[in-house]
């Protein structure tokens, strides 16, 4: 392959397909990683020449491996776009353990197994003389958190901490790691959060519901909005291929006004932060 070569986790649909399509534009060849073939098709029937299409759950590990061993064996791998995640909301009182943990495997665990499996081939670039580079699809939900959405809080604020470890690791070895932090964006994520959402309600203890019943409404007209409201996902696209192809990508960046304004009650105090977020019901 003689052209630059990135690979897109969770490239079916928002954020990850806009990236496969910015990046196939610059001229790159795309391993873009689906988890269905219906996706696979699609992804294969709209770029026929410059996506390679891999099937991978993030959370499969066999799956990741294989995934690895092939795009080592085809050549260097210049960047690595962790994007794959779910958003699974509801209170941690009552959220299903087994939901919780789902949540961290795909949006943390799974981030980390994919970046073990491609460094070979990432260090592979940097060995040829060429730019290595990992972009970690964070979300301003890593900086501040609020109610209702603590599992996927966790995972985000978790995903901070890895990238920064990550970033200091992998510095003697030139391949910069940069750690996107979006605000709202138009992506089935919020529909998808709000169905799964509704499926581990109707689970809860009845006096659970009752109590929770307000927040719930809260969070659930927050996706409504940010669904049909949020910045389009090309918004978040563009920022990556410049951080994987830009001459000096800096270590985070923030898309949208709301991550802007959200940074800036992030630096607050304590007691103020939590009045305007978290605590404040
Ligand atoms: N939308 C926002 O407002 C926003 C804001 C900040 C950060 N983000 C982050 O952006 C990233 C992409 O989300 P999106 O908004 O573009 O949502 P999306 O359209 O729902 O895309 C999520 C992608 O992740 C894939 N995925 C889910 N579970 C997976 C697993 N176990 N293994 C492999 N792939 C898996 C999905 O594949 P399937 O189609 O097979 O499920 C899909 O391709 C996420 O990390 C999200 O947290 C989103």
């Amino acid at each position: 392959m003689t052209s630059r070569s990135f690979l897109v986790t969770g490239a079916s649909t928002g954020i990850g397909r806009s990236c496969v399509d910015g990046l196939v534009r610059s001229g790159a060849h795309v391993w873009a990683t689906v988890r269905t073939s219906e996706d696979e098709d699609a992804l294969r029937r709209d770029y026929p020449e410059a996506v390679t299409v891999l099937r991978m759950d993030v959370t499969d590990d066999a799956s990741v491996r294989a995934a690895g061993e092939r795009v080592l064996a085809t050549g260097p791998l210049h960047g690595l776009v962790n994007n794959a995640g779910v958003a699974l909301p509801g209170p941690l009182e009552h959220i299903p353990i087994e939901v919780f943990r789902r949540q961290i495997e795909v949006n943390l665990i799974g981030q980390l197994t994919v970046t073990q499996a491609m460094l070979p081939a990432l260090r592979q670039s940097r060995e040829q003389g060429q730019n290595a580079r990992i972009v970690m699809v964070g979300s301003i939900a890593g900086r501040i958190a609020g109610p209702m959405l603590g599992p996927y809080h966790a995972s985000k604020h978790g995903l901070l901490g890895l990238a920064d470890s990550l970033r200091a690791e992998l510095a003697p070895s030139g391949i910069p790691v940069v750690l996107i932090e979006p605000g709202a964006i138009a992506t089935p994520i919020w529909n998808r959060g709000a169905a799964a959402g509704d499926e581990v309600f109707a689970q809860f203890p009845a006096a659970g519901r009752e109590r929770y019943a307000a927040q719930i409404a809260d969070v659930r007209a927050t996706a409504t909005r940010a669904a049909a409201h949020g910045l389009p996902p090309e918004r978040v696209a563009q920022v990556i291929v410049t951080a994987l192809t830009g001459r000096h990508p800096r270590p985070r960046y923030l898309v949208g006004r709301d991550a802007q304004a959200a940074a800036m009650v992030a630096r607050l105090p304590f007691r103020l932060r939590y009045r305007l977020t978290a605590a404040k019901r």
